[in-house]
């Protein structure tokens, strides 16, 4: 596909397009594609460390295909530019997936728990499990046995998230059980914050209790590495949750407030009529169109992650200018209003995430208009739209 327009840099720093064209990747042959700014999700690797303490570890959360951003190439980066200390995962498979594209960072396996023979597989690829149970700890045992290693391990408490972690005291008993007799050793207790961004005295009351757990362990001469607790909000907003380690995702990506948007997803109008009053657009003829209407298509739908929820209620930017969804969005289709824009033509570039002229859309509006939040509408953007690196 040809590329039309020049890239330029903001002042900030940013990688943007000329007015309002920029450089799909070249073989592309549904000109839908998103684009990951990898400078600007290093700024805000680098901003992020430099509001912590100097000694504060790192763990950049990449579990969910990295936000939907690609956990192989932002991992990869990562490592190359040195941007953290620990990557997070969620499952084995995603960490394997990594260790597989060459990614030879500490990676810490957040959940997949159970069954306790994928800890097998995780130990062999040199990920680091979390455990949170007595059951687990002894599935753990049998690993470092059957691999003859030493192998390190997080303990994961629950301080009031209520999902998988151990209570206290009970916890107390398997800390006690991962110790180098079992081949076991304890690297980091952890725990995670419910509503870090929303309840201070309750982050307060969790962190007083993983405080607390830890004071005991200390007691008992059990010694932590890591001690971590803190996601994006806690680490920007409650120092005392920043402990040895802190694990920002959603602020890295540039969907928190003071960092960069790292994504933007872009499409081209492929097909525009002129309408006549009245008119019904789309599926269920949700949208009539009140006058004479220019009504555009373009080639994105919500089999690619576009929320359903956007029908009739969001707008996509067209040389600077807001121009509705009209009718609901279909699975590979979504209709446009354009009559705001009569210079509008086929070819031109639409931007669903990102700015143009003084218009910007970001992940918050598509949550805000689909009533959920960034971190859902990020981490569904299909994989049918290529991500293009910068
Ligand atoms: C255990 C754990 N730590 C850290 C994070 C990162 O959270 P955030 O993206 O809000 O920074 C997550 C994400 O859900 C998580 O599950």
């Amino acid at each position: 596909m040809r590329s039309i327009g020049t890239r330029t840099r903001s002042r900030n720093g940013t990688a943007q397009s000329g007015p309002f064209v920029s450089a799909p990747p070249s073989r592309l042959f549904r000109p839908t594609w998103a684009e990951v700014d990898l400078h600007a999700l290093h700024r805000n690797l680098r901003r992020f460390k430099g509001l912590m303490p100097s000694g504060t570890k790192l763990m950049f959360v990449v579990k969910g295909d990295a936000y939907g951003h690609g956990a192989v190439p932002v991992a990869r980066w990562v490592q190359e530019r040195r941007g953290a200390d620990w990557l997070g995962v969620s499952s084995v498979e995603e960490g394997v997936a990594l260790r597989e594209a060459g990614v030879r960072l500490p990676i810490l396996v957040l959940g997949s728990l159970y069954p306790f023979e994928t800890f097998l597989a995780g130990v062999q690829y040199q990920l680091t499990p979390t455990v949170a149970s007595q059951s687990g700890v002894q599935g753990l045992a049998e690993v470092a046995r059957r691999v003859g290693a030493r192998v390190k391990c997080h303990l994961k408490l629950d301080t009031g998230m209520g999902r998988i972690g151990m209570g206290w005291p009970s916890g107390l008993e398997v800390a006690r059980a991962i110790n180098p007799a079992n081949g076991l050793e304890l690297e980091g207790l952890y725990t995670h914050l419910s509503c870090a961004e929303s309840d201070p005295a309750f982050t307060r009351l969790q962190l007083k209790r993983f405080m607390a757990a830890l004071g005991d362990l200390s007691r008992e001469g059990i010694r932590v590495r890591y001690r971590h607790a803190a996601n994006s909000a806690a680490a920007l907003k409650v120092p005392a949750s920043r402990l040895d380690l802190v694990r920002p995702g959603i602020a890295i990506y540039g969907l928190a407030r003071g960092f960069e948007p790292v994504m933007t997803l872009r499409t081209r109008l492929v097909y525009l009529k002129t309408v006549k009053p009245g008119t019904p657009i789309g599926y269920g003829r949700t949208f009539r169109t009140k006058k004479a209407a220019r009504i555009a298509t373009i080639p994105i739908g919500y089999a690619d992650g576009v929320p359903r929820r956007l029908s009739n209620r969001g707008h996509v930017l067209i040389r600077g200018r807001k121009c509705p969804i009209a009718g609901v969005v279909s699975m590979d289709m979504t209709t446009i209003d354009v009559t705001a824009v009569p210079q509008a033509h086929a070819g031109d570039e639409v931007v669903l995430i990102g700015a143009s002229g003084r218009e910007r859309v970001g992940f918050d509006d598509w949550a805000k208009w689909s009533d959920t939040i960034s971190y859902e509408v990020v981490t569904r953007l299909g994989h049918r739209v290529p991500r293009v690196y910068r």
